[in-house]
């Protein structure tokens, strides 16, 4: 496979062609935000909190869906790239209802570690407050719409990893929400195996246990790609004597 180079941070990489830059940051161990990435799954470049500058064009890039090319001069950590995460943290937390306080996954949410993370201290957009609704129809998990950062891990996983395909996004703008298969109660999903993978990889309390207390929701999100790289080595693949 041919191999380009290319620098980041001021440290020159190489990498095998198809490799996105957040991959190799990951693998050399440089620190790039994200949300809507997670391992295992499809990346969709839909949360914008990975975005990194290339030397030459003013655009900014997400690290999650750009793949480097021969020469290409990355920065990952400047005060213009930290200032726009801060602003899309701070867009995302006046847009739910983000009441760290009182919800399920406080202290294990990744939208509050990123808050940590860009230093975020007050909000100065106006709170939007929404109204949506939560569906807690299923009998073992609660959708709560009103803290969805519309990261579509849910929809993903579902699909891609149980093949049930629960979960789409429906509505524009303002108005875009998860919804349950034809627009309908979680619990009359009839493709809902209720495994629970949606609930562990959402990285906010939108989806969590019926029973968990505030606080008490711990989410496991390595499973994704310890699943998706089990299959594909065939680890499950029963091997019948006489094939051995
Ligand atoms: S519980 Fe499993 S099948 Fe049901 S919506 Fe979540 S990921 Fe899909
Ligand atoms: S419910 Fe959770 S996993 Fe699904 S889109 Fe919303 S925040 Fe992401
Ligand atoms: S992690 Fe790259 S756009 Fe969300």
């Amino acid at each position: 496979m041919p191999v380009v180079t290319f620098s980041i941070d001021g440290e020159q990489y190489s990498a095998t062609e198809g490799e996105n830059i957040l991959e190799i940051a990951r693998d050399h161990k440089i620190h790039i935000p994200t949300l809507c990435f997670l391992d295992g799954l499809s990346t969709l470049g839909a949360c914008r909190l990975c975005l990194v500058e290339i030397e030459g064009t003013p655009k900014l890039f997400p690290a999650c869906t750009t793949k480097p090319t021969e020469g290409m001069v990355i920065r990952t950590n400047t005060d213009r790239l930290k200032k726009y995460r801060k602003m899309i943290v701070e867009m995302l937390a006046s847009e739910g209802n983000h009441q760290c306080a009182v919800c399920i996954v406080n202290g294990h949410c990744e939208l509050q570690d990123l808050a940590y993370e860009v230093g975020l201290d007050h909000v100065r957009f106006p709170y939007l407050y929404p109204d949506k609704s939560l569906d807690a129809t299923h009998k073992d998990f609660v959708m709560d719409r009103n803290r969805c950062v519309l990261c579509t891990r849910c929809v993903r996983v579902c699909h891609e990893v149980e093949a049930a395909h629960v979960w789409d996004i429906a509505g524009r703008g303002i108005n875009c929400e998860i919804i349950a298969d034809m627009n309908q109660p979680w619990g009359t999903s009839p493709s809902c195996t209720s495994c629970g993978k949606c609930v562990r990889v959402c990285p906010t309390g939108a989806l969590f246990e019926k029973g968990a207390a505030v606080g008490e929701m711990h989410k496991e999100r390595g499973f994704v790609k310890f699943i998706v790289n089990a299959r594909k080595k065939r680890e499950w693949v029963r091997v019948a004597p006489e094939d051995e």
